[in-house]
């Protein structure tokens, strides 16, 4: 009698987490009213998400003096920022104003890849931001990072 209850309360636990999961994959779609609206979230998010990899990328380069607590700071924001358009990447969102080639939105496995790669390397950039040599690895790496899938999925003309 115990063991019946334990399986069929099993199952039912089973069952319940499917729909969760379902639930979870239908509200990310829901969240979208439009497809200009998935393409705003994302597009802002690459944005702010560049602005900071941006100042980050001058300090590397010299334009612009190292500030360890800036370079922090900004290394936090690309770190949490750049986990937000991956959500926003919805089937027929592809359209203008989107800029992309090679239709991304086709081969989200590859764009999965690709992201959790770039957010391997921007996990890193905090760290590396206390230390203007480290900071200069690191740029390197996440902008490399960014460069393999913008070389596939940006449309830049
Ligand atoms: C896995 C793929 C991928 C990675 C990694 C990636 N991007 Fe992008 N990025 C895109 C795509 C696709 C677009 C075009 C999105 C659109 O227009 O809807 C884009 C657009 C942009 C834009 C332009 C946004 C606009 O308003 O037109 C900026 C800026 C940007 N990315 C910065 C970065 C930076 C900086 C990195 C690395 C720190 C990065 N991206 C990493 C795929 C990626």
């Amino acid at each position: 009698m115990k063991q019946k209850f334990v399986g069929i309360s099993g199952r039912l636990a089973a069952v319940v987490g499917v729909s969760a999961t379902l639930l979870i994959a239908a509200t990310a779609h829901a969240q979208f009213a439009k497809p200009e609206d998935a393409i705003k979230y994302r597009q802002s998010a690459f944005t702010v998400a560049g602005t900071h990899f941006a100042r980050l990328a001058a300090m590397a380069r010299g334009t612009v003096p190292y500030d360890a607590a800036k370079a922090q700071e900004s290394a936090k924001i690309v770190d949490t920022v750049m986990q937000l358009p991956w959500e926003a990447f919805v089937p027929t969102s592809g359209g203008a104003p989107a800029k992309m080639k090679g239709d991304p939105l086709a081969n989200m496995g590859d764009v999965k890849q690709l992201s959790e790669k770039l957010l391997a390397e921007t996990a890193k950039l905090p760290g590396a931001a206390g230390n203007l040599e480290s900071l200069k690895t690191q740029v390197g790496a996440t902008g490399a990072a960014c460069k393999s899938c913008h070389d596939k999925y940006r449309q830049t003309n």
